[in-house]
């Protein structure tokens, strides 16, 4: 053995610096690029795709393009994509509008996060739209180069940006290399080159311009030797370079004034002899390791030679001592990239291939990376082969559980590696895009399932995938939508009868999101008329028993969802068993069990976490808000809200959004925050996908509540729950969610003066409290609103009662006012304050001031009021006759507000503020702004002190 025959080389080499290389051989290109860009820059738009393998000098093209285009004024925007996986979806075309010179993109608020949801058509119409402000002035040059590795977003906005900014001054240059490829962007580089796209493909450079970028490189024409060795770099000018490179730096060169000779025995001679001096088990070593890469760990190397790590410490010693290898770290390196690429391209393709699966499989059975495995499966693999395709898959199983995502991702690999006419090939898409969905990239999902179903598949694979985009679809809220592929899919002939049953889950499902119950009853049934596996059913029973409670049929609901519930508890995907659990939590409180509910939601946290249990997050925390809502703990149940809204805004996932900010809303309305009570109002309407659906109703009775809190007048409450009164009783859901909305509706009616809806309330009422028999809150409601409807304070008084032995300390409270009200009307005085101070003390409790001062109001007016009027009820005249709205809107006149200032105060409509008046004008007896303002001053020298 010589010695070390290489060392690394230093920067520049001793050859002219690449800043001042010429370009050579691409002439043609070169032309097609300058007139492009000058075409730019007098305002005409293009695009072109250039394509050629690793080192052949896209890069370089592309910079000559950029140096062009600064010259003529063009603003550049420059992006290259990362090879690394894992880069945050569109991060090239963010890096090249925010690389610009202005940043065409400065706002951080368009990065979507890696593995999380985004909205892909929101985020291409931002970046349209702030391409076409920044070229109103400047033309741009936007490159995107090594496309190769692009994300899928990035490759679907780049088809439609470029369209769509086709007649703006923008040129586009793409580039990649031809290998690895994958159908998105085979598609977008062909679909781009039909519409005009300008292709350039780099050839490998021909020989003499070789020869003229070697003699620029040296300095000096190579001499006959030289140049046959150089034309073994395949014309390939990365290769040159470090060819040249590496030959300069061991002085093997011999450069005088006009020639560059390479040294006799040189590099070229010599490497292949030192190889073969070397062991038969040291050129082994050096084979694998060449398959890792330039540096790699001995024990993977042992692995795949099938030896123990010691059996490889002689042949390692010996080819640090060639100089072959170095020491890096922990880890062993070729000494440089040369050696490692002789090696490897001395390897016969089939070898290399083989050697690359074995790397995989030895990966993977030493608990390696599994994304390194599939590397090597990728490395290893042509389009056909079937083997690669089988590691990746493997692969992709694997990551499942943990990275969903990234098991997606495999699995589109191994289609871009299957044949076309693979009959596997759709089945694997189908998976893939589950994966996708399950990872919560639903809109890079969607994009793909259409491109899918555009190409057509076979019915079964277009029945699934049209199932994982209604189940995808209504998670996210859009019923509609949902409907309309399980629909389309139940059309499609040769279904298995359990992909059927899951189609029947989902469309009752999107039924149930629309507000219709019956319709997803039905859909439940024929789900459980067909054939099928326990998790299938159990899809199915748990919409039904979610139906049934939506009915308000709760027994029977929470009987489906146990056995929901059982037959799911086997199902892999922890985010159907989490929904069981959770399901079932809610209906045990509408049934009163508030215990139970939290310990069937806590058994199910063990759950949460798991891949795709993400947007069950959401409705996780939807659950404890309401929760804590009844219970009465208002600060708890406005964080949780709070919690729930921001992760469902992250996630897109806005099924329960209309919900939350129901919750929202009601909470902070009693707190007195009404400010933020009708911003969360505002805001569950603008996520309500149809105004039937469930969501839209408990939003109409939050405003309601709201509202009545707010001391906004009956007539103008009830006028926002027309449709609410309306579909009593077939839709009892507003009811049966919580049980003081039916006297709540019973007596809002009859405050307005409107008796049939009074009626319906409480006929429905009731009926809710005769289906579910023994449940104490809708007893109580039934007793409260019976009470209501016939003006009869016993019942009333019992309701305040039955109410004790419920869970709801808010429910409770109103029936003891609405008992206080209707013994007061009979005179019975003391029985009356008795249950206003038993719910001032629940409202105070639970934090709801507002509802606390109504309560405290009356109470003070009956101990202002004397015996002699304790009879005739509270008193109709005088300061004293004055109501908490009353008052906050005369103290306000004193502070010489307008009435609609006054209104935008209070957060009441300027008509109720008017209203307000009148009575206190009537009440004071006084006749104008000025006379009211003395009253009130002579009662409360230091108006805005008092309460509000
Ligand atoms: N026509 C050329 N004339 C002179 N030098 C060139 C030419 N083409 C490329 N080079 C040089 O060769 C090297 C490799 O080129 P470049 O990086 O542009 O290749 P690439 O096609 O972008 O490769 P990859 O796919 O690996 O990104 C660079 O040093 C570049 O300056
Ligand atoms: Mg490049």
């Amino acid at each position: 053995m010589t010695t070390p025959p290489m060392r690394p080389p230093h920067q520049g080499g001793g050859l002219r610096s690449a800043a001042r290389r010429s370009l050579h051989g691409r002439e043609v290109e070169a032309r097609r690029l300058s007139e492009s860009v000058m075409a730019v820059a007098a305002g005409q738009g293009c695009v072109i795709v250039m394509e050629g393998k690793g080192g052949l000098g896209k890069s370089r093209l592309t910079r000559e393009a950029v140096t062009w285009a600064r010259r003529l004024g063009v603003a550049i925007a420059p992006a290259v994509a990362d090879e690394l996986p894992g880069a945050a979806p569109l991060a090239p075309l963010l890096a090249a509008l925010r690389g610009c010179d202005p940043p065409i993109l400065a706002n951080p608020e368009f990065d979507p996060v890696h593995g999380r949801d985004y909205d892909a058509a929101w985020l291409i119409d931002q970046l349209e739209q702030a391409l076409r402000k920044a070229t109103v002035h400047q033309p741009l040059l936007i490159t995107l180069d090594d496309m190769q590795w692009a994300d899928s977003l990035t490759v679907v906005a780049a088809r439609a940006l470029t369209e769509r900014l086709a007649t703006s001054p923008v040129m586009w240059l793409l580039s990649r290399r031809p290998w690895p490829s994958g159908p998105m962007l085979d598609t977008l580089f062909s679909d781009l080159v039909a519409v005009g796209a300008v292709p350039l493909r780099l050839a490998p450079l021909p020989s003499e311009a070789v020869a003229r970028f070697a003699g620029e490189l040296l300095g000096a024409a190579p001499d006959g030797a030289l140049l046959g060795l150089l034309d073994k770099c395949a014309g390939n000018p990365s290769i040159v370079v470090d060819l040249l490179t590496t030959l300069a730096e061991h002085d093997e060169l011999i450069i005088d004034a006009t020639h560059a000779r390479l040294l006799p025995g040189s590099l070229d001679q010599r490497l292949p002899d030192w190889l073969s001096q070397v062991t038969p088990l040291t050129r082994q070593l050096l084979d694998v390791a060449s398959i890792f890469g330039r540096t790699f760990d001995v024990p993977s190397v042992a692995k795949v030679l099938h030896r123990k790590v010691a059996e490889l410490l002689p042949p390692v010693q010996e080819a640090l001592g060639a100089g072959l290898l170095v020491e890096e770290g922990t880890q062993l390196g070729f000494q440089h990239d040369l050696i490692r690429d002789a090696v490897y391209r001395g390897l016969s393709l089939d070898a290399r291939r083989r050697l690359h699966r074995e790397a995989a499989d030895a990966l993977l059975a030493t608990g390696g990376s599994v994304p390194d495995a599939a590397a090597h499966a990728i490395s290893g693999a042509e389009p056909g082969d079937t083997d690669a395709v089988a590691l990746l898959i493997r692969a992709s199983d694997e990551m499942v559980a943990a990275a969903p995502g990234t098991a997606g991702d495999l699995r589109l690999r191994a289609v871009d590696l299957m044949a076309a006419a693979d009959s596997g090939r759709p089945w694997r898409v189908m998976e893939a895009i589950g994966l996708l969905f399950l990872a919560g990239r639903s809109a890079e999902a969607q994009t793909l399932s259409e491109v899918a179903l555009q190409d057509g598949l076979p019915a079964e694979v277009e029945a699934r995938l049209r199932f994982q985009l209604a189940d995808s679809l209504g998670t996210a809220g859009y019923s509609a939508s949902a409907l309309h592929h399980a629909r389309t899919a139940l059309g499609l002939a040769d279904v298995e009868g359990s992909t059927r049953a899951l189609l029947f889950a989902a469309e009752s499902n999107a039924h149930l999101l629309a507000g219709d119950s019956s319709a997803a009853l039905r859909a439940g049934e024929q789900a459980m008329a067909t054939d099928m596996t326990p998790d299938r059913a159990g899809r199915a029973l748990l919409t039904m028993g979610v139906a049934e409670r939506v009915r308000g049929r709760l027994r029977r609901s929470l009987q489906l969802i146990d056995e929901a519930a059982d037959l799911l508890a086997a199902d892999a995907a922890g985010a159907r068993r989490l929904e069981a659990h959770w399901a079932r939590g809610r209906t045990l409180m509408a049934l009163d069990r508030f215990d139970e509910a939290q310990a069937a939601w806590d058994a199910a946290d063990r759950w949460a976490g798991e891949p795709g249990t993400a947007a069950t997050e959401v409705f996780r925390r939807t659950c404890h808000a309401l929760l804590l809502l009844h219970r009465g703990e208002l600060a708890d149940a406005v964080a949780a809200g709070n919690a729930g809204l921001s992760r469902a805004e992250e996630l897109k996932s806005w099924m329960y959004v209309p919900e939350l900010c129901a919750v929202l809303a009601e909470a902070s309305a009693y707190r007195g925050e009404f400010g933020v009570a009708r911003r969360r109002l505002r805001h569950g309407v603008s996520r309500v996908s149809e105004p039937r659906s469930v969501g839209a109703q408990r939003l109409a009775w939050a405003t309601a509540v709201v509202d009545e809190a707010a001391g906004e007048e009956p007539v103008r409450v009830l006028a926002h729950l027309a449709s609410l009164y309306e579909q009593l009783p077939d839709r009892l859901e507003a009811l049966a969610f919580d049980p003081m909305a039916g006297p709540f509706l019973v007596g809002l009616a009859r405050r307005a003066d409107d008796a049939r809806y009074a009626g319906i309330a409480a006929e429905a009422t009731d009926s809710l409290s005769r289906i579910n028999q023994g449940v104490i809150s809708f007893a109580a409601a039934g007793l409260q609103a019976g009470g209501l409807l016939h003006g009869d304070d016993d019942r009333l008084v019992a309701a305040a009662r039955a109410f004790e032995a419920s869970p709801r300390p808010l429910a409770r409270a109103r029936a003891g006012e609405d008992a206080a009200r209707g013994l007061l009307q009979h005179g019975r005085r003391a029985e009356a304050v008795e249950q206003l101070q038993l719910a001032l003390a629940d409202y105070d409790r639970a934090g709801a001031v507002v509802l606390g001062r109504r309560v405290r109001d009356r109470l003070g007016d009956l101990a202002g009021s004397g015996a002699d009027r304790s009879a005739a009820g509270p008193a109709a005249f005088g300061w004293a006759s004055m109501t908490t709205a009353e008052l906050r809107v005369a103290r306000l006149v004193a502070t010489g507000l307008t009435n609609r200032a006054i209104a935008d105060e209070l957060d009441l409509s300027p008509h109720t503020v008017e209203s307000h008046l009148r009575h206190t004008f009537r009440k004071l007896d006084v006749r104008s702004r000025v006379e009211l303002t003395r009253v009130v001053l002579t009662r409360e020298p230091t108006p805005g002190e008092n309460d509000r």
